[in-house]
């Protein structure tokens, strides 16, 4: 109720500013605004008035300070996720950049059902770092982050990066970052900093787990770092293929590290996941929608195979730009709408984070071709690649460039 109040509230905001007005008629469907005609039989009183239509949803604009244009807000679907990724400061920080707080600070314009983050929300993967300062860093990612999410009561789905808690070994095989690692556990497992979440399995939490929320289930795996051991791995193909995960009507993954490579200086493969193809079908195989990752700090709405890949933008220090591509790097955030009963079940809105203005998919490359494969924009098919597209693509990466 309080949601739908606040709703009303911006409405009545965007309704006020001429500009927001101006664009908000610019993005509406001209179905949204055209006046229902008054259907015949009530005209006639001799048979019983029809229900009403199912009123399509349509998109509005609220006014904003940090949005010269408005704040564009997509139309509500069944579901709304708040995607958010790659928070983190230099090395050791306890600062974050206002980009964090300003998004952050969106959640009462949003009124996302649920928050998803990608990892690194601390500046560790240091082992110079004493207990005493990664303690103080995660608590300013509490203060941050966290804090006004669970004050929103608001859950928040994350997976761990690898400045939380990178699972990288030395040749010993331990990990290198133990302590990180600890601490990690330690704050996240503080009942202080519950993270709302409705746990199927806790498995090995904060690092892999596995929860719902409204008919969707989620699974995090430990990707910070580009191993996932088979017993871990394992976990994930049980708790894929349960009947819980099954019945539900979306799954979802999430992931610091990416599948493929899609951004400029993480075109390595330390920085994806090793048996890419091979977790691909593995996800694949037990129907989940979408593979959510960070890490790579650039935004590309992505698919391969069978598989939805949401690479995050990010929030925090140190954007890069896409692979082959001369768009400038940027920071975003992004939500995503859920409507089960479409084909796409999944509609993305992102946002730059200089205006708020929203990003269209239109400008980003059709395809990314990094050393481990070939990443389709969302709404590009194999079949839709020209004759010169798939040349440019097999010139960079041979035998690789295909779905
Ligand atoms: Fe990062
Ligand atoms: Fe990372």
């Amino acid at each position: 109720m309080q949601r739908r109040k606040l709703m009303l509230g911006l409405l009545g905001l965007a309704s006020g500013s001429g500009m927001a007005g101006a664009y908000l008629a610019s993005r509406q469907q001209a179905s949204s605004v055209s006046p229902t005609p008054m259907p015949s039989a009530q005209a006639t009183g001799s048979s019983p008035t029809p229900p009403p239509p199912t009123p399509v949803p349509t998109a509005t604009v609220v006014a904003h300070p940090a949005a010269p244009n408005g704040l564009f807000i997509p139309p509500r679907r069944d579901l709304r996720l708040l995607v958010i990724s790659d928070m983190n400061a230099a090395y050791g920080s306890v600062e974050y950049d206002p980009e964090v707080d300003r998004g952050i600070g969106l959640i009462p314009y949003f009124q996302p059902d649920i928050v998803l983050g990608g990892g690194d929300m601390v500046a560790g993967q240091d082992p110079r770092l004493s207990e005493e300062r990664i303690r103080a860093m995660w608590a300013a990612f509490d203060r941050h982050v966290a804090g006004p999410i669970r004050e929103a009561k608001i859950p928040y789905g994350f997976t761990l990066g690898n400045h939380d808690a990178s699972c990288a070994r030395s040749t010993r095989g331990g990990f290198l970052f133990q302590k990180e690692r600890d601490l990690a556990r330690e704050f996240w497992n503080d009942p202080a900093h519950d993270p709302g979440l409705t746990f199927v399995d806790r498995g090995d939490f904060p690092f892999y787990y596995t929860f719902e929320k409204d008919d969707v289930f989620y699974l995090t795996w430990d990707a910070t770092c580009n191993f996932i051991p088979p017993e871990q791995m394992e976990w994930a193909e049980a708790a894929l293929a349960s009947e819980r995960a099954q019945a539900a009507k979306l799954r979802i993954v999430i992931g610091h590290l990416p599948l493929y490579a899609i951004t400029v200086g993480r075109n390595d493969p330390g920085e994806v996941l090793l048996e890419a193809d091979a977790k691909r079908a593995l996800l694949e195989k037990y129907r989940v929608h979408t593979y959510i990752s960070g890490h790579h700090h650039g935004y590309y709405p992505g698919h391969k195979g069978k598989l939805q890949l949401l690479h995050c933008g990010i929030l925090g220090s140190g954007p890069r730009p896409l692979l082959d591509s001369p768009l400038p790097p940027r920071k975003t955030l992004t939500l995503v709408d859920v409507d089960f009963a479409t084909p796409d079940i999944t509609y993305y809105t992102t946002y730059h984070m200089r205006d708020l203005s929203v990003i269209e998919q239109a400008e980003l490359p059709r395809f990314i071709t990094g050393h481990n494969g070939l990443v389709l924009r969302r709404d590009v098919n194999w079949d839709a690649l020209s004759p010169e597209e798939i040349a440019t693509c097999q010139g960079r990466i041979g035998s690789l460039c295909r779905d």
